[in-house]
C-alpha cells in the first residue's frame, strides 16, 4: 500500500460513515476522516488488501462478518473510570435508595458500559446502600470491551478513582504476572451479568428497570437514533424509575415524557 493510502478518499470514507450508522447509529462528522483512517490502518494492512477501498468491500462481504466486527469495535470509543460522574451516585445513594419499595428487587441497565467501570461502581454502591435485594445487568455493542468488564482487571492506577473504602472491600491487588493491577473480588463481579446489546435493538425483550445509566454514549447519535433510543429506554423504565444521562448530554429536542429532576437526571413520572 501507498504512503498515499494511510487515509481513505473522500469517496471511500462516505462507505464507511453509512456503514458505522447504519449498524451502530455512530455519526461520524466529516472531520473524522483521519481518526477512522489511524484507527483502521493496521487492519487496512493486516487484512493484506490494497487500500481502504478494497478494506471495505472486504468487511462487507458476509463472509468476512468477523473483520467486520472488529473494523466496527475500532469506531467506538471507549474511555470511562470509576465513580465518573460522581453526582450520580451521590444522588442514588441519598435521594433515590432511602425511597425505594422494601418490597421487591432494586434493578439497573448500565446500557453502554465499556470495560465495566461504571456498573462495578453502580455494583459497589448498591451493595453499601441498597435496603433491598438488587441486581445490575451491563451491556455494550463491543465484544472486546465486554470481556474485559467480565475479568474485572484493571490497571492499578485507575482504581486509585475508587473511594479508599470501596477498594479496599471489593478490590484484590494482583501478583507476579498481575503485579500493578486490580481484580474485582469475585463476590462482586458474579453478581453482575454482562450482554452484548445494540442500543438500535428493540429492548422489548430487556424486561424493566428502576434506574438506567445511558451515559455518554448519545453523544455520537444524531437527533434520529436518539429519538429511537429514548423511546425504548422509556418502555424499559419503571413508574418512578430514574434516567441518567452524561452530564454533557441533554434530551434537549427530543419528544419524552419524563420529568428533568436535576442536571442529567430524568425520572419517569407517568
Ligand atoms: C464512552 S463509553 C461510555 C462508558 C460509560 N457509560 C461511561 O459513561 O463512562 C461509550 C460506549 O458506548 C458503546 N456504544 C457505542 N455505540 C453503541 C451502540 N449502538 N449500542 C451499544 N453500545 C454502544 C461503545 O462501545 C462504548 O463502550
Amino acid at each position: 500500500m501507498s504512503t498515499l493510502e494511510t487515509l481513505p478518499s473522500e469517496e471511500v470514507y462516505t462507505l464507511f460513515q453509512k456503514l458505522v450508522y447504519d449498524k451502530l447509529g455512530i455519526h461520524l462528522a466529516k472531520q473524522k476522516r483521519m481518526m477512522l483512517g489511524h484507527r483502521l490502518l493496521k487492519r487496512v494492512k493486516h487484512s493484506q488488501v490494497n487500500g481502504f477501498s478494497d478494506y471495505f468491500r472486504f468487511i462487507t462481504n458476509p463472509d468476512n462478518s468477523n473483520e467486520l466486527e472488529v473494523a466496527l469495535e475500532l469506531m467506538t470509543t471507549n474511555e470511562t473510570f470509576f465513580f465518573r460522574e460522581e453526582k450520580h451516585f451521590e444522588y442514588l445513594a441519598n435521594a433515590i435508595l432511602p425511597k425505594i419499595n422494601p418490597n421487591r428487587e432494586y434493578k439497573v441497565w448500565s446500557a453502554a458500559s465499556s470495560s465495566g467501570e461504571e456498573p462495578y461502581s453502580i455494583a459497589m454502591l448498591l451493595n453499601e446502600h441498597c435496603p433491598t435485594p438488587w441486581s445490575v445487568v451491563a451491556s455494550d455493542v463491543n465484544k472486546s470491551v465486554l470481556a474485559h468488564a467480565r475479568k474485572g482487571i484493571y490497571i492499578d492506577d485507575r482504581t486509585k478513582l475508587l473511594p479508599k473504602k470501596y477498594r479496599q472491600t471489593y478490590c484484590v491487588k494482583g501478583t507476579d504476572e498481575f503485579e500493578g493491577y486490580m481484580r474485582v473480588k469475585p463476590e462482586l463481579r458474579k453478581r453482575l451479568h454482562f450482554f452484548y446489546f445494540n442500543l438500535l435493538d428493540n429492548m422489548a425483550s430487556l424486561g424493566k428497570f428502576d434506574l438506567i445509566f445511558i451515559r455518554n454514549v448519545m453523544i455520537y447519535f444524531d437527533d434520529k437514533t436518539r429519538q429511537k433510543i429514548i423511546n425504548g429506554l422509556q418502555k424499559c423504565l419503571n413508574k418512578d424509575g430514574y434516567l441518567f444521562i452524561s452530564h454533557s448530554e441533554t434530551l434537549h429536542g427530543l419528544e419524552h415524557s419524563f420529568e428533568l429532576i436535576k442536571p442529567a437526571i430524568y425520572q419517569r413520572t407517568s
